[in-house]
């Protein structure tokens, strides 16, 4: 089971690197609006800054719908370092952009996933990853994870080597949600994965044993 960090956010990816447990980034063009980046040559920048932090894939997002101007980006976005995955929507040019990569040895991640019909026709064209939204399923008061459980069961099914990257995560118990649905990997946000340490039971068990130990041992 893998962590990603749903972000394009440096100090953020810093912070949940250094936690040790990190293993990629997952990003998209509202990501990178909100960090205020910007024309073609930063956003490049920023993505092999980001793949210098962190030890794991870094997906970075197309812009272009039609096939042609996918598989340009995608292979300009593949070049900028090894890490780099081309994530791509599911849309009629994106599925044959994903064939062309999968075939090339780029990696993939499909994104904007909301149906189990969706994940299928990543998985047929070899999309590396697969990312349902879990999220934005809940907004509409319909069941995320209910997704994550069915695209787990028809990958199992049928041997699909494609990965089941639950995205949209909103809250820590939508991690430990995907986690019971047999997600290989669960971007969240960072306050999302800090959420997984609190426990009240820590806290009092960590200053109890504090307090007993100083009691004795007084300086
Ligand atoms: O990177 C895609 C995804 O995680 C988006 O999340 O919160 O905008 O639905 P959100």
């Amino acid at each position: 089971m893998k962590f990603f960090i749903d972000t394009a956010n440096i100090k953020q990816i810093k912070e949940a690197n250094d936690l040790g447990v990190l293993d990629g980034v997952t990003t998209n063009p509202s990501l990178m609006a909100k960090e205020g980046i910007k024309g073609k040559n930063n956003i490049h920048n920023h993505y092999k800054s980001i793949c210098e932090i962190v030890d794991g894939d870094v997906s970075a997002e197309v812009i272009s719908t039609d096939y042609k101007g996918i598989i340009k980006e995608g292979e300009e976005l593949a070049a900028l370092h090894p890490r780099i995955v081309v994530k791509v929507p599911i849309i009629k040019e994106g599925i044959k952009a994903i064939k062309y990569f999968s075939n090339k040895g780029i990696k993939t991640n499909c994104t904007l996933v909301f149906s189990p019909g969706q994940a299928l026709l990543a998985a047929k064209a070899g999309a590396t990853y697969v990312s349902p939204f879990i999220g934005r399923i809940d907004d509409i008061a319909s069941d995320g994870v209910k997704l994550i459980e069915q695209i787990v069961e028809i990958y199992n099914f049928y041997g699909f080597n494609t990965q089941v990257l639950a995205a949209s995560i909103r809250h820590t118990m939508h991690i430990i949600q995907c986690v019971e649905a047999g997600a290989d990997v669960a971007t969240c946000p960072l306050d999302a994965i800090m959420g997984l340490l609190n426990h009240p039971l820590t806290d009092i068990g960590l200053e109890k044993f504090l307090s007993d130990y100083n009691k004795l041992n007084k300086v």
